[in-house]
């Protein structure tokens, strides 16, 4: 499977070990640094086999480098993932990790990592005690929840001024399907902007915890809204889901929310304006890059995640003059900008 999987894949690099003290086994994908080094969040996940667990690594990490060119901060795409036998507690979880920051290191800077599924803020300072690439410890970027969920608000007013003429959030019907880290702070800063929020989790008790109306998670997709939100899991959005949607809007957090690429296709033919995923869901990256390598204060990060709905706007512009799906305008810029980085190998741009 490993065979097959390398062979299939279009980006630069994997690197594999197996970590014979856990039984874990550890992959870096490095997928693009055509526009800088690799950065991308480690994910720790019990899966059936290892090859799934390297499959997603090189899946999430080409979605990295759609979304560092998409925000355009001069990063290319990175995933790692510890498929590990069960999730480890304690010394043994401990361990892991220095091992795994071991492994980084020894990368020398080419890939850079943050936390994903099962790594906290305080995993990654276990790491960073072993390796200094290390994005969104405790004491420096922290949770990049915040900034996504902020990216996020600023894609739906974006999107909303698209469809409806004006960016007021007030009165406006979003469902959040999701609360954790993103969902539970979108909920709140939607409400802070006036707009009537739902809300739909697995977990009910998450659910009726933040005081919102509260949608069975299985309604989710057929409530009636103007905006959907999903901040959950991917592959929300496909042949099945998209005729029950109504709404006028889907803009959430979400990795890889299209089940496949013509899922794009059939929201445009239902009048659904989607915001891509890669794009809306930025504001984590621009957070970690923001506070710990540009110096910014929370002024200028504000400003950096009000960036996402600037280049939302862009692409429904660009989609609408072209005939395309903003999924579409999405690629061609994500494309255009890999183009215009790409370097030789002595390291010079080549255009
Ligand atoms: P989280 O794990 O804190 O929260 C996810 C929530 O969704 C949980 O409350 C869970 O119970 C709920 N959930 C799971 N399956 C569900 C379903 N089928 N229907 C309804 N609710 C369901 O995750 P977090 O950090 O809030 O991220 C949410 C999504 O956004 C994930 O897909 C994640 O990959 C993505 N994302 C997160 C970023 C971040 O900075 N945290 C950055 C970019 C994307």
């Amino acid at each position: 499977m490993f065979e097959e999987l390398l062979r299939d894949w279009d980006g630069e690099q994997a690197v594999i070990r197996y970590d014979r003290e856990s039984g874990a086994w550890m992959f870096v994908c490095i997928h693009s640094t055509a526009l800088g080094p690799a950065g991308g969040g480690t994910r720790m996940r019990v899966y059936p086999r290892p090859g799934d667990g390297l499959a997603d690594a090189m899946r999430l990490s080409h979605a990295m480098t759609q979304k560092m060119a998409a925000a355009d901060v001069g990063r290319g795409g990175g995933k790692a993932v510890l498929a590990v036998p069960e999730l480890p507690q304690g010394e043994a979880r401990h361990g892991l990790l220095h091992r795994y920051g071991e492994l980084v290191a020894s990368l020398g800077g080419t890939y850079r990592t943050a936390g994903d599924m099962n790594i906290s803020p305080a995993d990654l300072d276990v790491v960073a005690e072993r390796c200094e690439w290390v994005y969104g410890t405790t004491g420096r970027g922290g949770d990049s929840g915040r900034g996504t969920a902020r990216g996020v608000l600023h894609g739906i007013r974006a999107s909303v001024e698209h469809v409806f003429g004006s960016a007021d959030l007030a009165g406006r019907t979003v469902l959040v399907q999701g609360v954790g880290a993103v969902g539970d702070d979108l909920a709140r800063a939607l409400a802070e902007d006036g707009a009537h929020v739902f809300v739909a989790d697995v977990d009910e008790r998450r659910a009726a915890a933040t005081g919102f109306e509260v949608v069975a998670a299985g309604d989710a997709l057929a409530t009636e809204c103007d905006v959907f939100a999903p901040c959950a899991v991917g592959g929300v959005l496909s042949a099945d889901s998209i005729p029950q949607l109504r709404c006028r809007v889907v803009a959430g957090s979400a990795n890889n929310q299209l089940a496949e690429s013509d899922d794009a296709l059939r929201l445009h033919e239902r009048g659904i304006l989607y915001a891509p995923d890669y794009v809306v869901n930025a504001g984590g990256v621009i957070q970690l890059i923001g506070l710990e390598d540009l110096g910014w204060d929370e002024a200028a990060l504000e400003r950096g995640l009000a960036g996402i709905g600037d280049t939302l706007r862009g692409l429904y512009r660009d989609a609408d003059a072209a005939a395309i799906t903003p999924a579409e305008a999405a690629e061609r810029l994500v494309e255009r900008r890999l183009a215009s980085g790409r370097r030789d190998s002595s390291g010079r741009r080549t255009t």
